[in-house]
């Protein structure tokens, strides 16, 4: 068992341990503070397989659990299914003392954290991660929210959790491409800040050690997070990738998972960096070496032009600028500003609309 405190606006305990799931509910008891209801928040295909254990442990320490379920992917992380569940939260007349326990992948955690974060003007919540994207990223921090039809997280707040329990037994059930995803956002961990992590899953498959890589990605974003709690500097680190993979994801329609959309980020920024003089061809070539060895893509599927404006409608530009994290070397990444006329220069150099596409993998049961 291993257990991280993050010390944010508000501090919570991570605890990293297998098994952990049939032991949920003493722990979310153990929060005390007049809890009746824990409401638990998952889809469809997450619900299936550990809703009933985590409910009846919720039950055994003596709450009232009720369950909120939508249909799994990331086109139900929306305000239809945010509205839907803030009025099951009113229907069951919880209180400011109740609670919400997100059991799921981001999808579920972003979605039932801001449900939390504004039902009531905030209740506690709680994450149990069952994807390795979320383990290692989405479950710590308090980034919350919901896609609007115009791009990804386009409504959502900061609201930090109250405990994070990761079972990493859960992460036996993913399907492959879901475990290349999570294996996306590891990556982005070694690239942004660990060099020596970023070797170990380049030698060592990821699932051979879910737990001590989780520990790494946690810690990494625990000072991060504290740092830089609302993503005005340091933090934007965590978003190596992210400003071409959210515009990637969102011409998508969304059917390229969030994980992949971030790997093809990666590559086409790192591609770039190299020419503008950032980087060395060293990086970029570890880079995709990586990549490939766990079958993610390493080019955007789209064109320029589609994606220069899914770019400027993206968050992460604003002011006529937008912001790019750019490799210096495995380990290191610094933040860039590039004024929007500087863009198509960008996402040509990172081979956006140009590489040849015959090696995207297949992310088919994704
Ligand atoms: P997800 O929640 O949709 O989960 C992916 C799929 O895996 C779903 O179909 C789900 O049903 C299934 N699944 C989940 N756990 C499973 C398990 N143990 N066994 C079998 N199937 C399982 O997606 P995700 O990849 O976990 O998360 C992506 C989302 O996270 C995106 O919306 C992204 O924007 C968000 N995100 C948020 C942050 C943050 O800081 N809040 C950070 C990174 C990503
Ligand atoms: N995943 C980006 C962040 O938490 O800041």
């Amino acid at each position: 068992m291993r257990t991280i405190r993050i010390e944010a606006s508000t501090g919570y305990d991570v605890v990293i341990g297998e098994g952990l799931r049939a032991g949920s509910g003493e722990r979310i008891a153990a929060l005390g503070g007049n809890a009746r209801t824990a409401m638990i928040v998952s889809d469809d295909t997450v619900y299936g397989l550990y809703g009933g254990p985590v409910r009846e442990s919720i039950e055994r320490a003596g709450l009232v659990a009720r369950s909120f379920v939508f249909e799994h992917g990331e086109r139900n992380k929306n305000l239809a299914a945010y509205g839907k569940l803030l009025e099951a939260m009113a229907e069951e007349r919880m209180t400011r003392d109740d609670l919400v326990v997100a059991l799921g992948g981001g999808v579920t955690g972003d979605l039932a954290g801001f449900a939390a974060a504004t039902y009531r003007r905030g209740i506690r919540f709680v994450q149990i991660p069952t994807t390795l994207l979320a383990a290692v990223d989405s479950s710590v921090g308090g980034k919350t929210g919901v896609d609007l039809p115009n791009g990804k997280n386009q409504a959502g707040c900061f609201w930090q959790p109250s405990l994070v329990l990761i079972d990493p037994e859960t992460l036996r059930t993913l399907p492959d491409g879901e475990y290349r995803a999570g294996c996306a956002e590891v990556i982005k961990y070694g690239m942004i800040g660990s060099e020596e992590l970023f070797r170990a899953v380049s030698e060592t498959p990821v699932r051979e050690r879910f737990a001590p890589v989780i520990d790494a990605c946690v810690r990494m974003k625990r000072d991060l997070v504290e740092a830089d709690e609302f993503d005005r500097g340091e933090r934007m680190k965590l978003n190596f990738g992210h400003t071409f993979g959210h515009a990637a994801e969102f011409l998508s329609g969304y059917r390229l998972p969030h994980g992949f959309a971030v790997a093809a980020g990666m590559a086409a920024v790192t591609r770039a960096a190299v020419p503008y003089g950032y980087c060395g061809e060293e990086t970029l070539e570890a880079l995709l070496e990586c990549l490939e060895r766990y079958g993610l893509p390493a080019a955007i599927p789209y064109g320029a032009d589609a994606m220069r404006e899914a770019v400027l409608s993206d968050k992460k530009a604003s002011g006529g600028a937008v912001r790019l994290v750019v490799p210096e070397r495995i380990g290191s990444v610094r933040i860039v500003t590039a004024g929007t006329e500087e863009l198509p220069a960008w996402l040509a150099r990172g081979g956006v609309g140009t590489k040849d596409l015959s090696h995207l993998p297949d992310c088919k049961g994704v």
